[in-house]
């Protein structure tokens, strides 16, 4: 077992390809992302054969900026650790397989990660990282979650969406406003200019006890509400901001019940919903009055990106894991079967 190591880390699950150099004693390298975005837009969602297809366009040269801004050769890296799963089958393939090959080649270690591992453990990567034990709550496109984090591969799922991912959801309501995909963010800031007092939208499962999450109802009560009304600019902001808000408090109430029954008081934020303002504002403050401290990944590490997985990969490697020669791909790999 080594006890420096220096890692190049792969990320092609979804709709990103990222590549980072990850050094245990010196922190982050380098890191590099080519963002699908502009592909997929036109589809409403992603495509996942053009997913793959751009992957093996990109990935290469992402490597090469990575290696480069870490001013890195072959030489220097002593592991490769690429996204797994959970994810797109024939996504995750290109990162495997090249990923694999590399280690191959160089004669290194070479390990699989747990792409929610990777958000979970983002905020690792900023000056001020939490401690061990927090609570996670981890919100994506793909993934609302609540978890207990005990430390590195100690991972006790708390709670999670019974339906719709809360990202999805925001995706879902910006498409129905005409705000384009994803359109999280761009129902964020039109959010922002709407009146709270116009609409009330409920906040699902509240009412239940339990860390489980619902937002498919949340999503059909504002499509409802958008069939009523003649949709100009005021109404649609109105209708962004009850969203939100109905979203945000959610969360919020279950982050809070979360740290109570688990009698912790650090709580981590993941994903790129993560990134929304006025979810973390509220639990910034949801959090100070229960005497403990809230962990934000900086905004470029609250989406998809290759220095979580790079992070994920050192700490394993260093740990002693590695995986086989196989090309293996967990497009539905569950947390806790970690
Ligand atoms: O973690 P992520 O990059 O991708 C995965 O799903 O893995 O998260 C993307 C999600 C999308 O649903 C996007 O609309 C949402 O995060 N998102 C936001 C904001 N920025 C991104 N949702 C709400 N408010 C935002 N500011
Ligand atoms: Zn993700």
């Amino acid at each position: 077992m080594q006890s420096e190591m220096r890692v190049l880390g792969i990320e092609t699950s979804c709709d990103e390809t990222a590549v980072a150099v990850y050094d245990s004693e010196k922190g982050l390298l380098a890191h590099a992302l080519h963002s699908q975005i502009m592909t997929h837009a036109a589809y409403g969602g992603v495509v996942p054969e053009l997913a793959s297809r751009d992957h093996v366009c990109k990935v290469i040269s992402l490597i090469e900026e990575a290696m480069t801004g870490a001013g890195s050769t072959a030489k220097d890296i002593t592991g490769i650790a690429y996204t797994a799963g959970p994810g797109l089958a024939g996504a995750l393939l290109v990162g495997a397989s090249v990923g694999r090959s590399i280690g191959f080649a160089w004669d290194l270690p070479t390990v699989e990660v747990h792409h929610m591992e990777g958000h979970l453990l983002a905020p690792m990567l900023e000056p001020d990282p939490p401690s061990y034990p927090f609570v996670a709550l981890l919100v994506s496109g793909g993934h609302t979650m609540l978890v207990k984090v005990t430390q590195l591969g100690n991972y006790t799922l708390l709670g999670e969406s019974v339906d719709d991912a809360v990202g999805e959801a925001f995706d879902k309501i910006a498409k129905l406003l005409g705000l384009g995909y994803p359109g999280g963010a761009a129902l964020a800031a039109l959010a922002e200019r709407g009146n709270s007092q116009r609409f009330h939208f409920p906040r699902p499962m509240i009412n239940r006890s339990g860390l489980d999450f619902s937002f498919s109802g949340l999503k059909t009560f504002a499509a409802n509400t958008a069939s009523e009304y003649a949709l100009d600019e005021q109404t649609k902001a109105d209708i962004a901001r009850a969203f939100q808000d109905a979203a945000v408090e959610t969360l919020v109430i279950k982050c809070h019940r979360a740290l109570r029954l688990t009698g912790l008081n650090t709580l981590v934020v993941a994903g790129g919903v993560g990134a929304n303002l006025a979810l973390r504002a509220q639990l910034q403050h949801m959090v100070k009055e229960e005497g403990g401290a809230v962990y934000f990944p900086r905004h470029e590490f609250c989406t998809d990106n290759g220095a979580m997985i790079a992070y994920v990969g050192c700490q394993r490697l260093l740990a002693g894991h590695k995986n086989g020669l196989a090309i293996r791909v967990l497009p539905r790999w569950a947390l806790d079967a970690i």
